[in-house]
């Protein structure tokens, strides 16, 4: 059986598209020494960055995890730059890599775009993410649809390294969740949620009950008054009805047929919603009375993740052809 790993940057404040397109797959299906779950810390340094904000959003992210579900006894769980295996296999990568393959990633595009100070880091990131999934030979990646290109990515390097240096990494594939892979900013249902949009379209899971549910009742509804599920034409109901049957577990073209009106529907959703980051949100309040004890989980995950990852990286140091110390 293949193992199974997922990553989170620190930028930002986790929030329910988060949840739903990678926490929720992983922690729901956690085998012991088969899955990974790791905040991906080095990646927030690709673009701007506050030092004590990364720092400390490193250990919220690392709570926030574990309160929704992450468990160390069936996962192993991590903070990247913890592991130096990562970096390392990271340059090995660069060197399977080409120049306008990473170019060519959208987010790059993106994010570099209204910049003139686009960090080398910027564009190697995803050779970076390619070193997080192939160290572990992880044969899934649980994570939502925006980050297909890079799983992608992976993939090809993958595959190119292996016909070019003999068989060293597993050839990952990416997961997507059955409805939820890209939950919609509330207020802009054109863009998708993220940690970097609106604070109004953005259900953050530690938002108290009263801000979900005022965001919740504020959020960008079509024009009309059909509740239909219909993400080309009605993008606002379309993700309220996404957001809420990702809750529930109900499809979500029944979850319309049983709305009264916008108003109705929305109710719904937030109920749902509140229901479902509660648990959270109290189990995080008691982690964050004890830091000590995620920082020793973390301690223990790098023991465990340091196994894996140290014979990954003699394997390919041998096969790319470096010399043995
Ligand atoms: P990040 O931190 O931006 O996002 C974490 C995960 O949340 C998913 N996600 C969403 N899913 C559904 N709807 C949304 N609106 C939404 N927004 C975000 C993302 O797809 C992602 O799965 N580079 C990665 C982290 C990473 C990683 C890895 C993931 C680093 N190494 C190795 C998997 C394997 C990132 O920045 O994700």
């Amino acid at each position: 059986m293949s193992r199974r790993i997922t990553g989170f940057t620190p930028s930002g404040e986790l929030h329910l598209g988060n949840y739903f397109g990678a926490i929720k797959p992983l922690v729901d299906e956690q085998i012991p020494d088969r899955s990974i779950i790791f905040v991906s810390d080095l990646h927030a340094l690709t673009l701007d960055h506050d030092p004590a904000a990364v720092r400390r959003r490193t250990l919220e992210f690392a709570a926030v995890l574990l309160a929704a579900g992450a468990d160390p006894a069936r996962s192993i769980f991590l903070v990247q730059s913890h592991v130096p295996e990562h970096t390392e296999l990271h340059y090995l990568l660069e060197s399977v890599t080409g120049y306008g393959e990473a170019r060519r990633m959208i987010q790059f595009k993106e994010k570099s775009k209204d910049s003139d100070r686009v960090r080398v880091s910027l564009l190697t990131y995803p050779v970076l993410m390619a070193a997080d999934i192939l160290l572990y030979h992880a044969g899934e990646v649980p994570v939502g649809a925006d980050q297909r290109q890079h799983v992608e990515l992976a993939r090809d390097i993958a595959e190119r390294f292996n016909a070019a240096y003999g068989p060293v990494f597993t050839v990952p594939r990416m997961v997507n969740p059955p409805v939820a892979a890209r939950i919609m900013d509330l207020a802009r249902p054109a863009v998708k949620m993220s940690k970097s949009t609106s604070p109004a379209g953005t259900l953050r899971l530690l938002d108290s009950p009263d801000t979900l549910r005022h965001k919740v009742m504020r959020a960008a509804t079509d024009p009309g008054s059909a509740v239909e599920y219909d993400p080309g034409n009605r993008p606002g109901i379309a993700n309220l009805l996404t957001i809420l049957s990702a809750c529930t577990g109900e499809d979500p073209a029944d979850a319309a047929a049983r709305s009264g009106g916008y108003a109705d529907l929305k109710r719904t959703v937030a109920d749902a919603v509140i229901a479902t980051t509660d648990p959270i949100r109290h189990r995080y309040a008691d982690l964050g009375r004890d830091p000590e004890a995620v920082r020793k989980i973390l301690q223990d995950g790098v023991i465990r993740a340091r196994l894996i990852a140290g014979n990954t990286v003699a394997a390919a140091k041998r096969a790319i052809g470096l010399l043995p110390a």
